[in-house]
């Protein structure tokens, strides 16, 4: 097992070699920790999106999806407090330029004093006084750039949710309690981005807002913390590396009466970091928008004719911090029984693999190469496979279970004789034989586990 340090960095050369995830604009030296995903990632944070989606609102009568735009409306941002308080505080070096958030722990002294030294270069007495920075990306909407027409990118999708609840509550005639859900990118000029896709500028949520009456938005909250918990473990996150974080009155958002990040252990310096936030909202975001847009937002309780405004329990995981959760808990290198050559394994979920099994002809002759090709396009429709029939076949095997793919078939001189293939599972090692015509069947059995 290498140390933890190591795997990010492991990962980030596997990913790109692999094609699970580039860095943005790599031919011109990069754009900012922005990351577009390969063929294999793009599968797999598909994945892990499918799963959330369906555990979330295709599984229950209670939620519903929705896909609202990046942008909105000014105003909303207002009302959410995201233009007044969505700030980190930032200082500058007068000497090198380099910028930092002012509670960065490598800056020693007070900032804008003469004692306050430069992490970056060195220098003393050249940090400014600490000023606040909106994390928002600001743009235009229409030819003109004026106050007029300013727009911003979403920061979280939860906004374009709360605009909507009328919407969907009376279009889809739900009561109270139920929630609305959705995926989408969010965009934050994070001060201090890093560590590969954990902290990222452009990123993808995915958040559910559930509604409930007053009063029982506690019994929810413990309801949603419980829930979600469980659909990491499900993930196959390991869960000695999940744990509840508390918010404590100075961590708790301006929104939020009570909070819980769901943290997972990445190993290293990263430690254990929040990869998901469950809070309850009380009824600030309504109310305000209420209050912004002049609309009422109200439920109407007609066994009790009575109407109010509900609260909200927020679930908010991040589709691209929890795919990172997922590799680093995936990856593991090990020795092989016999073998001189280690292997590489990424113990992906079977849901979550990109590739569900390889397709292998033990040698280039004998009907072996067609028997595969035909048996691979059987395959094809019904789940992702790869067709390889270059290179030995232990060559074969690591590539594959350095992608996560679960299982590989081969096709040897038996299979001409009898119609049997052999099965290999990636973590176990095991192989066995089964008859082609039932290799669909078993894999999908097991992708259903
Ligand atoms: N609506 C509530 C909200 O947005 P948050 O704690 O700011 O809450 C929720 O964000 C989740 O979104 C985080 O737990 C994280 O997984 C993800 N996230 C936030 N900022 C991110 C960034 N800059 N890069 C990648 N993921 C991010």
């Amino acid at each position: 097992m290498p140390n933890q340090p190591d795997i990010l960095e492991k990962l980030v050369s596997l990913c790109k070699r692999r094609g699970f995830i580039f860095q943005s604009s790599e031919i011109y030296g990069g754009a900012g920790s922005v990351w577009d995903y390969g063929p294999l990632g793009v599968e797999l944070k598909k994945n892990l999106k499918d799963r959330w989606w369906h555990a979330m609102v295709r599984a229950r009568d209670d939620i519903e999806g929705l896909d609202a735009a990046i942008l909105m409306h000014p105003r909303v941002w207002e009302a959410s407090g995201h233009v007044a308080g969505f700030t980190d505080p930032l200082v500058d070096c007068r000497n090198c330029k380099k910028r930092f958030r002012a509670d960065d722990p490598k800056i020693k002294g007070v900032p804008g004093t003469p004692e306050a030294q430069c992490p970056a270069c060195g220098m003393k007495g050249t940090l400014s006084e600490p000023r606040m920075f909106n994390l928002m990306f600001k743009t235009f909407i229409g030819p003109v750039e004026d106050s007029a027409s300013v727009a911003y990118l979403r920061p979280e999708t939860a906004q374009g949710i709360y605009v909507n609840f009328l919407n969907v509550q009376q279009s889809t005639r739900q009561k109270v309690p139920f929630g609305i859900a959705q995926i989408g990118k969010a965009f934050r000029n994070e001060i201090t981005p890093g560590n590969f896709i954990f902290r990222t500028r452009e990123f993808e949520q995915m958040e559910m807002q559930f509604f409930v009456e007053p009063g029982t938005d506690m019994h929810w909250f413990e309801y949603w913390k419980e829930q979600r918990m469980n659909w990491h473990k499900a993930l196959g996150l390991d869960p000695a590396r999940l744990l509840f974080h508390q918010h404590t009155p100075e961590e708790l958002a301006h929104y939020a009466r009570a909070a819980f990040d769901i943290q997972f252990d990445f190993g290293g310096t990263l430690d254990f970091q929040e990869i998901e936030g469950v809070h309850n909202r009380g009824d600030f975001d309504l109310s305000r928008h209420q209050e912004y847009s002049g609309k009422k937002l109200e439920y109407f309780d007609q066994p009790n004719n009575r109407r109010y405004v509900p609260f909200v329990v927020e679930t908010s995981v991040g589709a691209d911090r929890t795919t990172l959760a997922v590799l680093v808990n995936a990856y593991r290198e090990e020795t092989v029984e016999g073998e001189s050559e280690g292997r590489t394994v990424l113990g992906l979920h079977p849901a979550l693999a990109p590739i569900k099994a390889g397709i292998f002809p033990l040698v280039k002759k004998d009907g072996m190469p067609e028997f595969a090709e035909k048996l691979a396009n059987e395959l094809r429709p019904q789940f992702p496979v790869f067709y390889d029939e270059s290179a030995a076949i232990g060559r074969r095997y690591r590539r594959q279970d350095e992608v996560g793919t679960p299982y590989c078939i081969t096709i040897d001189g038996q299979t001409i004789a009898d119609g049997t293939v052999t099965l290999r599972d990636r973590d176990t090692l095991q192989q066995e034989r089964i008859a082609a015509g039932r290799v669909g069947e078993v894999i999908r059995a097991r992708l259903a586990t």
